[in-house]
């Protein structure tokens, strides 16, 4: 199952390319600063060859792509594979083997969503650039702690997996028939366990490692397969949110080039989610000593609504209930869109420990994005 990564650009390429990308800006990245005396240009003139709007909706999905990305980071440093492609950490063999309950190959699968999300947030910013407009920099806000397991690098991060509070509704909303979240449906998670409390989805210390016995077939205690389980479904959550942001923000969008970029980015975040739904199917059924958090058993009883193999999404209602069902991505309602992705992003626990400066500069991109219009 192992396949082959074709890209062999290196990571210092990469960056070098970014820091590039960065000096032609001239301006500046888009940070804490630069709000602090009132309003960024761009929200006033055009940028470039963009439109604020086009600017604005680009901008927010830097700033998210790069969140995905120091999140992915820290998966692929402890469970993921560390090479010169995605660079840091030394990986931890427990979790790893925890996370090789779901797919013999989530390692692999973690490097490539990692590189993806590297390339999502460079690009975008290079094209920003180009076109005589800020990229987004969010490194002022690389503040928050580091696992301390053996294989994570102590460094400043944005994001936390440590107290995760994972919605898993996006399960059920996928295998509903006749529910849409763009007609104020809700659904029930697939896990509820994981909505009650904070979580952590990777290992905090090697403690967490306690019980762990390598070996062909490794002894791996539950309250470790509870950690690999809950990064399982947070994988999931993460890229059903990319798969909706990206058509939502599209209906906004001016520029047909820009359109295409939105176009583009926004199915690999569903190539993503397909892949990560499916493993989720996968993790065991199971109580975490610790906490209590259970995992249930999803096929038993039998329900069209939980049932691990149903991983294409169910025709249901769209537009208007007088159309004969469809099978779509949901939910795509553009009003909005950019705050209430941001909102996911919070209930998850992702930003706790985060400055308010962080916060209003996140909400601040939001409001532009939301605020723009095609044509305008
Ligand atoms: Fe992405
Ligand atoms: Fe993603």
């Amino acid at each position: 199952m192992k396949h082959t990564v074709h890209l062999s650009k290196s990571t210092t390429s990469r960056r070098s390319f970014l820091r590039k990308g960065l000096a032609v800006g001239g301006a500046g990245a888009i940070g804490a600063g630069l709000f602090a005396n009132g309003l960024p240009a761009f929200a006033e003139a055009e940028s470039g060859g963009l439109t604020p709007g086009d600017a604005a909706i680009l901008r927010f999905l830097s700033a998210l792509e790069i969140l995905e990305t120091d999140l992915w980071q820290q998966y692929n440093e402890l469970g993921g594979i560390q090479d010169s492609e995605v660079p840091g950490g030394s990986g931890s063999a427990a979790y790893t083997a925890a996370l090789k309950v779901l797919d013999g190959d989530m390692d692999q699968y973690i490097h490539d969503n990692t590189e993806d999300e590297f390339t999502h947030f460079t690009f975008i910013n290079a094209y920003l650039v180009s076109k005589g407009a800020d990229p987004v920099n969010l490194d002022t806000f690389r503040t928050l702690p580091s696992s301390k397991a053996t294989g994570a690098q102590d460094i400043g991060r944005l994001t936390n997996l440590m107290q995760l509070t994972v919605d898993t509704s996006y399960w059920t909303k996928y295998r509903s028939r006749t529910k849409n979240p763009d007609f104020g449906d809700t659904f029930p998670p697939a896990v509820p366990g994981l909505l009650k409390g904070q979580f952590p989805a990777i290992p905090r210390t090697d403690d967490d490692l306690k019980g762990f016995k390598a070996g062909k077939t490794p002894t791996i205690p539950d309250h470790l397969q509870a950690i690999a389980n809950t990064a399982g479904f947070h994988f999931a959550f993460i890229e059903q949110g990319g798969t909706s942001l990206y058509p939502s923000l599209a209906q906004r969008v001016t520029h047909p080039e820009v359109l295409r970029i939105l176009l583009s980015i926004g199915p690999t975040e569903t190539q993503h989610f397909q892949t990560w739904q499916d493993k989720a199917g996968n993790a065991p059924p199971l109580t975490d000593p610790t906490n209590g958090l259970v995992f249930p058993e999803l096929n038993n009883p039998p329900s069209e609504d939980t049932q691990t193999n149903l991983i294409m999404p169910e025709p249901t209602i769209f537009l208007s209930r007088k159309f004969p069902v469809v099978s779509i991505i949901r939910p795509t309602e553009t009003k909005g869109a950019a705050m209430g992705a941001l909102k996911a992003l919070t209930d998850d626990g992702l930003f706790i420990g985060q400055s308010d400066e962080f916060f209003a500069l996140l909400r601040k991109l939001a409001k532009q994005a939301d605020a723009a219009r095609h044509g305008g």
